[in-house]
């Protein structure tokens, strides 16, 4: 290993987020994580770039652009743009925030893939896929559904039943159909190719192994554990091509042949850091050459720990790169202890969180305060978060500027003395080391606690001088100045601890002490005799729980979200009941059992006859979803289907798919009939959008 610089030059990276959905609080996590990291990198004095960018490759985005009638590279520009504002809001301070559609991007994997080739490690094989025959497409697995093998519950995807937890290959599902177009797929062979990662296992286990420079393990223990369980099931080629029509990068010399995403996503990281050092100057061979005495840690999600601990060293390793330094891989988030769910209204959008709570220091301090080093899932509980802010940001630490600082302005004059005798401050100052050490090992938990217990120390000292009752004697002046003054000085030194986690709070708190940005080597200086201190200001509030029940109320998505709706809907029809009844009690139904039947707004973005029926239209609906519906409607006698194209009615969104002599059909339109003529089928006022609930 090659001597290391010091100060530390240091490459980090987060997971690369898809192109097609927003940030939730669930990759907040990463981000700020890495983050906290790269702060804390930064304040040591170290050398850090912290880069990202935007997953924007692969049949989903291809699919969604298509679907909203725009490209894919205007779909990926509005979410970069989306993401770049969410990230900013976070505080997640980027170096560059990149694209993975982007021509460093294209060089560097065409490069190393034509290195890969020269080393002898790409194969072609044929193989056998499904093929969807009306869209012209291979399927990804995901985009095939059909009747698990195993349980036989209808309309699970293509690789695992989320009925039952079975996996299986696509092949095996019962009645398979294509969720992009309904059709049944067919199977057709074509030619992918492969990179040999079975030939890598020497070098793999090898590097499982290893240590970093600093004899601290390449890999978390449970990382490594994974990893041997997947040597002891051995190692399959990993197929790193994908047919035409995909939206990726052309592989050299295979017309019609793209990269698979996840081949190019990592290189991702590479190509974002490439941008940086043309616009900075940097030297990317410094920090990429086989022998780089540089640092790189990537941070990710535990389910993304095979792509890059298995496929991304050897990647590098055999196209003549540096390998990472370590990997830090991190749980879930759990929301109140459970997974984010929608109807729950814990699936949380970065946006959504920012419109209701909106600190965001809020939440990087309540998740730092739960993340280690470990892959345990965090869990985020919402009465938590907002007792633990409360009494630890405002009930703690801003506490001591808050009771302390109005002597100083008013008293005198924004005078300080030094704090230099003070014994609470000798102790603040003590755990310095400790509290770096538990940031640099990412037990971020571990740090706040310890902060937390300087902060309780810092109160006890402010509580036994009890500054205001010095205030009301006489004679006291010299001691209430050098009381406060010891106060403020604590809390200078708790705002540099929190610095990582909280950077626009202890900004805000430098500019109100009259100081320069703090680093970890301002443990060492003081407030002097005599500095001048700015007028306090009120620094944080507490969090209204209030905001927390409006928050998860927007974030709900059925009825439940809406009583304000569906409450005075139930009024009248019992009030209507009570006074006139039409129905037996025993015939009526409840608002429960009508919310069971998911009613939308479809668009009718086809509609055609079906050879061989005499009262069927095959209907391709739109709803809003990933993919459109097909729905057999009987209402060919009314109907001619090019009259159809591009109206607005209402399905059945949650009817059992139903296999038809013709076809499956996933849902059913609604349509009024009777003796007298039909079928009308039903269309809602002007301004309903496709996707909208009917309720
Ligand atoms: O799992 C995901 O969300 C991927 N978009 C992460 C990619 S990370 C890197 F390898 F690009
Ligand atoms: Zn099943």
């Amino acid at each position: 290993m090659a001597a290391k610089h010091n100060p530390r030059k240091i490459l980090v990276t987060s997971a690369l987020p898809y192109a097609n959905g927003s940030i939730h609080l669930g990759h907040l996590v990463e981000y700020i994580q890495t983050d906290i990291w790269v702060r804390f990198q930064k304040m040591q004095g170290h050398t850090v770039h912290y880069v990202c960018a935007d997953d924007t490759h692969g049949t989903p985005i291809m699919l969604r652009a298509e679907k909203e009638g725009i490209t894919p590279e205007a779909l990926i520009a509005n979410v970069h743009k989306e993401h770049s504002a969410d990230f900013a809001e976070f505080l997640v301070a980027f170096d560059n925030y990149y694209s993975t559609n982007a021509p460093e991007n294209k060089e560097l994997s065409q490069g190393i893939y034509n290195k890969l080739k020269a080393a002898g490690k790409i194969a072609t094989k044929t193989i056998e896929q499904y093929y969807d025959p009306v869209k012209n497409m291979f399927l990804p697995d995901r985009f095939i559904k059909g009747e698990c093998p195993k349980c036989h519950a209808k309309d699970q995807y293509g690789d695992s039943c989320e009925v039952c937890g079975a996996t299986y290959n696509p092949t095996e599902l019962i009645n398979a159909y294509s969720a992009v177009s309904g059709a049944a797929p067919i199977r057709k062979e074509t030619e992918h190719y492969f990179f040999k990662l079975s030939e890598c296992e020497g070098f793999l286990k090898e590097w499982t192994r290893s240590e970093a420079f600093d004899g601290k393990p390449t890999l978390q223990g449970e990382a490594a554990n994974k990893m041997g369980e997947w040597f002891e099931s051995g190692l399959n080629d990993w197929d790193i091509s994908r047919d035409a029509p995909y939206f990726g990068f052309e592989i050299p010399d295979a017309p019609g042949k793209y990269f698979y995403v996840w081949l190019d996503a990592p290189i991702g990281y590479m190509a974002s850091f490439k941008k940086l050092c043309a616009d900075s100057g940097l030297d990317f061979d410094e920090y990429w050459n086989k022998d780089s005495s540089t640092e790189l840690y990537h941070f990710i999600g535990k389910d993304i720990l095979y792509f890059h601990a298995l496929f991304w060293p050897a990647t590098l390793e055999f196209s003549g790169y540096r390998k990472p330094t370590k990997i830090f891989s991190h749980g879930f988030l759990t929301v109140n202890g459970e997974k984010m769910s929608k109807s729950r209204g814990t699936f949380i959008t970065a946006r959504s969180y920012l419109e209701h709570i909106k600190n965001p220091e809020y939440l990087r301090y309540y998740y730092a305060a739960k993340l280690n080093s470990s892959m345990e899932d965090i869990d985020l509980s919402l009465d938590d978060f907002v007792a633990r802010v409360n009494s630890d940001l405002v009930g703690k630490f801003i506490n001591i500027a808050s009771r302390t600082a109005g002597f100083i302005n008013k008293r005198f004059d924004g005078k300080l003395r030094s704090a230099a005798n003070n014994k609470v401050v000798a102790e603040l100052k003590l755990s310095a080391n400790t509290i770096a050490e538990a940031y640099e090992t990412r037990e971020y938990g571990r740090a706040l606690r310890e902060i937390m217990r300087l902060a309780d120390s810092a109160n006890g000292y402010v509580a036994e001088a009890a500054p205001w009752v010095m205030a009301k004697q006489e004679g006291q002046d010299s001691a209430l100045q050098q009381a406060c003054s010891d106060a403020l000085e604590m809390f200078r030194l708790l705002t540099l601890y929190l610095k990582p986690v909280l950077p626009k709070l202890a900004s805000d708190i430098e500019q109100f002490l009259n100081i320069a940005p703090l680093s970890w080597a301002s443990v060492e200086d003081s407030l002097a005799d005599n500095h001048s201190i700015n007028a306090y200001e009120h620094l944080i509030i507490r969090i209204d729980p209030k905001l927390i029940e409006a928050l998860t109320e927007a974030n709900k998505e059925n009825l439940e979200a809406t009583p304000q709706v569906a409450a005075p809907l139930l009024e009248k029809v019992v009030v209507k009941a009570l006074a006139e009844p039409i129905l037996t009690e025993a015939e009526y139904i409840s608002i429960d059992d009508f919310t069971k039947v998911d009613l939308r707004i479809a668009k009718i973005v086809n509609a055609e006859h079906v050879e061989g029926a005499e009262k069927l239209l095959k209907l391709t609906l739109d709803i809003g979803e990933a993919s459109t519906r097909q729905v057999f409607a009987g209402i060919k006698s009314a109907y001619d289907p090019a009259t159809l194209v591009g109206r607005l009615t209402v399905m059945v969104a949650n009817l059992a798919p139903r296999k038809m002599k013709f076809g499956m059909s996933d849902g059913m339109v609604l349509a009024a009939s009777d003796e007298s003529g039909g079928p009308f089928i039903l269309s809602p006022d002007a301004g309903a959008q496709l996707g909208m609930r009917v309720k």
